[in-house]
């Protein structure tokens, strides 16, 4: 087990997806001090109700806190749609403003475009208002506009597997710094 628990969310919902590929990538890319681990539960989220922020929230939405709260650090790779952050995702984020676990939390905000702009953007100003600590030296832009997704493509890719090793290293450090 290495010493650094990254948590990877991809913002889109597609069964094949270039920012899962990318999440994927990562994975199977982390130095041997860092685990980097998949959150899929975007889907079973409920739509983020502060009626029920509290006591009465669901299992989805415990483990979601859980899973953000046991980890040293995220690694964020969305699709822009619409100029805007993926309602799945921004719903994700929503749950956790109150119960603050993404709070002092190192974060990695990748772009798998380089067309897209708005939604990168918007997803820092929302961690930030979030108190999380969006780490900008491990936050990357890869150009695989137009790239088909395959994580074992991505890897074997020597600029962009180096572009997500040099990030992951870069978010570790920067957890290692606040310890
Ligand atoms: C509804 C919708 C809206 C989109 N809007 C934008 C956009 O505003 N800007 C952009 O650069 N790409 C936009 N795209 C393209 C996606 O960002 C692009 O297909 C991305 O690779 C999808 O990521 P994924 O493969 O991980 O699902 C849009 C795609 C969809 C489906």
């Amino acid at each position: 087990m290495g010493r650094f628990r990254i948590v990877g969310i991809n913002g889109s919902l597609r069964r094949v997806s270039i920012n899962g590929a990318v999440i994927d990538a990562a994975v199977d890319l982390a130095p041997g001090d860092v685990v980097v681990e998949g959150y899929r539960g975007l889907a079973d989220l409920p739509p983020f109700n502060p009626d029920i922020e509290d006591a009465a929230a669901s299992e989805p939405v415990r483990s979601l806190r859980q899973t953000l709260a046991q980890a040293d650090a995220l690694v964020i790779s969305s699709p822009e749609y619409a100029h805007g952050v993926p309602g799945v995702l921004k719903n994700a984020l929503d749950w956790v403003v109150g119960s603050g676990e993404l709070i002092d939390k190192p974060v990695a905000v990748f772009n798998a475009s380089t067309r897209a702009r708005h939604a990168w953007e918007s997803l820092v100003e929302t961690l930030t208002t979030m108190s999380a600590v969006v780490v900008r030296e491990a936050s990357i832009t890869l150009p695989l506009d137009g790239r088909r997704p395959d994580a074992a493509a991505l890897a074997a890719d020597a600029a962009v597997a180096d572009a997500i090793r040099t990030a992951l290293a870069s978010l570790a450090a920067a957890v290692a710094s606040r310890r």
